[in-house]
């Protein structure tokens, strides 16, 4: 039994769905199990992770557990010890490839999530670990562009030569999968990302090719950017944590590594993939 945390998210649930394909028994935690609609055949229990006390029991009979930074918050280490006292042999952490940045410099970090205290704690709990440390998720540009897209042919943001391999939320799951049940994986700081390093303008651009339509990105000042966000609501350290990246990621290409290859026997999904499988999304 596999017990899925971050269920019902951006990687728990093609996580759970292909798992469920592939015939193995999964339980998947949701704080709130009716709003999720998991597949049929997946138990789904009601449980915050980030409180183990409200899953122990869930714990009984699982043998891997995926361990989700933002489901988890500040309670990595104690759902590992208690899940080390049940039969859990195996944990997979989701993390980051930023994981170890200064964390002032890390969005998500000043977000809340904790991706170096989960994968910390993976690796000292004493069970089997892998740690996933993906690239940027492509669905980041569906939300950050969409209602542009939308409106125009014009997407309008900062640093129109950022690069960064994006990855296909699918290809993280597939590896998360195989972390599952796989042994020999056991011990690794897998870095996933894309096949393909690209710049905001190339990704606009794949985006435009894709939907056949004829799109462009137009840079706008930083500094104009910022004060748009933080007028929108946005946290003024994390729209700061942003642009630095984009800015130290502008001309340097971020490296791309072929784990999910090497992983998987076959090469991550290309943001031209990507698209295609969301086209619908960017049509509102
Ligand atoms: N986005 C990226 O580009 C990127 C790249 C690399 C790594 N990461 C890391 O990956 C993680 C995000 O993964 P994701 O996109 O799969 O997450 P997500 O979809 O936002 O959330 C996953 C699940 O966690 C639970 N959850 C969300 N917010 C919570 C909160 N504040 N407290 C308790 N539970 C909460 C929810 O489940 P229920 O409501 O069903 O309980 C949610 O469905 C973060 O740690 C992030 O730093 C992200």
């Amino acid at each position: 039994m596999i017990l899925v945390t971050g269920a019902t998210g951006t990687i728990g649930r093609p996580l759970i769905s292909l798992l469920a394909r592939q015939g193995v028994a999964v339980r998947a935690v949701s704080r709130d199990p009716q709003a999720g609609a998991l597949p049929a055949d997946v138990e789904v229990v009601a449980g915050d992770p980030s409180r183990p006390d409200t899953i122990g029991k869930y714990l009984e009979g699982v043998t891997s557990l995926f361990l989700h930074p933002r489901a988890v918050g500040d309670a990595a280490g104690d759902l590992l010890a208690l899940a080390r006292q049940c039969s859990v042999t195996r944990v997979v952490a989701l993390s980051a490839i930023n994981v170890d940045d200064d964390p002032a410099e890390q969005p998500s970090r000043l977000q809340g999530d904790r991706n170096k205290e989960a994968e910390d704690a993976a690796v000292a709990s004493g069970l089997e670990w892998v740690s996933l440390r993906p690239a940027s998720f492509a669905v980041n540009t569906l939300r950050a562009w969409a209602p542009q897209l939308r409106a125009g042919d014009i997407v309008r943001g900062p640093y129109a030569g950022f690069t960064e391999p994006l990855i296909h939320e699918a290809d993280v799951a597939e590896v998360a999968a195989r972390a599952l049940v796989d042994p020999g994986l056991a011990g690794r700081k897998l870095r996933l990302t894309g096949p393909q390093a690209l710049s905001h303008e190339d990704l606009v651009s794949i985006i435009g090719h894709v939907l056949g339509r004829p799109l462009r990105y137009q840079e706008i000042p930083a500094e104009a950017y910022r004060h748009a966000m933080v007028e929108r609501g946005m946290s003024a350290a994390f729209v700061g944590a942003l642009t630095a990246r984009y800015a130290r990621g502008t001309g340097a290409a971020e490296t791309v590594t072929d784990d999910v290859e090497k992983v998987l026997g076959r090469r991550a999904h290309t943001y031209a993939e990507w698209v295609a499988d969301h086209a619908a999304a960017f049509h509102g």
